[in-house]
């Protein structure tokens, strides 16, 4: 088991502002970065990826004025493994109260053939840059990038000089999204197990949704040891994107009874700075997205409205507040029974007998085929045409 305090929580680490910003067409405004970094703040995140500052002027400014502003967060900063980026990356958090530097560099063959290094020539780079870093701040983090695709023993060799090096967290990326729950869980088991120096860090874990397991990944590692998820609002990343923040916030809250390891996230924020996010990034979450999808809690067809009628637990197994969304949603529309109907009618202000609902049914059912949805206005049409035929 890793290095922490409390070996029950688990460490939120927001990369919206960075591995999120890098999905092609989701760059912000400066204005809106501030935003998010604020929202992110305030819901309990515990570290902030609030750019790369050497990437841009942008993103230097974005990342300095995160730093100054931010009140509890830890502010990051990501660098390649060199000084330049590292010295560049510390200016921009130095006025954090708690600034980190995240430096990485991809340790897989395909990765180590792009800067031609050789196995002992990186070895020597990440010593090299993780010493300068850590001589700069105290909190560094360390990413093998790629690391699923690394050889076990170069893997854990790298490690360990970063540990020697002074690196307080390791992460263990999952760059491509190919690794899958098991595999992910029995690395990270045997990182913590194998590497000198393991038991002094914090492990942390960075999942991409290549094939649809980030989440499921992201929970397996920390069922392998690792305290750190790194994740972002709504699954924002590179290609299919990154580990949702919100999912697995919510799996472990819901299912702590199997996953008992909790978060700081004030989870009644989740709702808000999702729609923030979609909102500035111009990337709309999907209608049937888990957590924060318009469908996520909605309920169409009569078996399920029925049910949910009588009790919200035959058909949700969250509360919809706790992610802060207004309540649950019964839309109307052609799979829906009477039961929702009858319902619906009282909230609009109509209480009908058996004999009208069965005759409102009939012009509903009709009303709805030709329709995906049934608004309030057309139920009361419905019930003024019902009324004016008697
Ligand atoms: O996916 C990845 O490997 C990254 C690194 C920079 C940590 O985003
Ligand atoms: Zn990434």
């Amino acid at each position: 088991m890793t290095k922490a305090t409390d070996q029950d929580r688990v460490l939120i680490f927001d990369t919206t502002l960075r591995d999120g910003e890098q999905s092609p067409g989701a760059t912000m405004t400066h204005a809106e970065k501030l935003e998010i970094a604020e929202l992110l703040d305030e819901m309990g995140v515990d570290i902030i990826e609030a750019g790369f500052p050497i990437a841009s002027e942008g993103d230097f400014r974005a990342v300095s004025e995160i730093a100054e502003r931010s009140k509890t967060a830890v502010i990051c900063g990501l660098a390649r493994a060199n000084f330049k980026d590292i010295d560049r990356c510390f200016e921009a958090v130095r006025k954090s109260a708690r600034p980190r530097i995240h430096t990485f560099i991809g340790t897989s063959p395909l990765h180590r053939a792009i800067p031609n290094l050789t196995q002992d020539e990186m070895a020597d780079r990440i010593h090299d840059t993780v010493t300068h870093a850590r001589n700069l701040v105290d909190n560094v983090q360390w990413s093998p990038m790629d690391a699923t695709r690394t050889e076990w023993d170069y893997l854990c060799r790298v490690i360990e000089i970063a540990i020697k090096a002074g690196a307080t967290t390791i992460n263990i990326p999952d760059t491509v999204g190919y690794t899958a729950p098991m595999e992910k869980a029995e690395m990270i088991r045997k990182l913590i197990e194998t590497v000198p120096g393991a038991d002094e860090v914090i492990f942390a874990t960075h999942c991409h949704n290549d094939l649809g397991m980030a989440t499921a990944n992201s929970l397996a590692a920390v069922a392998g040891g690792a305290r750190q998820i790194e994740c972002t609002i709504n699954g924002l990343g590179e290609r299919a994107g990154n580990t949702a923040l919100e999912e697995v916030v919510m799996a472990l809250k819901v299912r702590n009874d199997i996953m008992p390891w909790r978060t700081g996230i004030d989870t009644t924020k989740i709702k808000h700075i999702s729609h923030r996010v979609a909102t500035v990034s111009g990337f709309p979450v999907q209608f049937n997205k888990a957590i924060v999808g318009k469908n996520a809690f909605a309920h169409e067809s009569g078996i399920h409205q029925d049910g949910m009628l009588k009790n919200k637990e035959t058909f949700e197994i969250m509360r919809p507040e706790d992610v802060g969304i207004a309540g649950t949603a019964l839309p109307l529309g052609k799979h829906s029974g009477r039961a929702a109907l009858r319902d619906k009618l009282k909230t609009l202000g109509y209480e009908v007998g058996d004999n009208q609902l069965k005759d409102l049914f009939v012009r509903f059912k009709e009303l709805a085929d030709r329709k995906k949805e049934v608004f309030d206005d057309d139920l009361i049409a419905l019930v003024r045409i019902e009324e004016d035929d008697e």
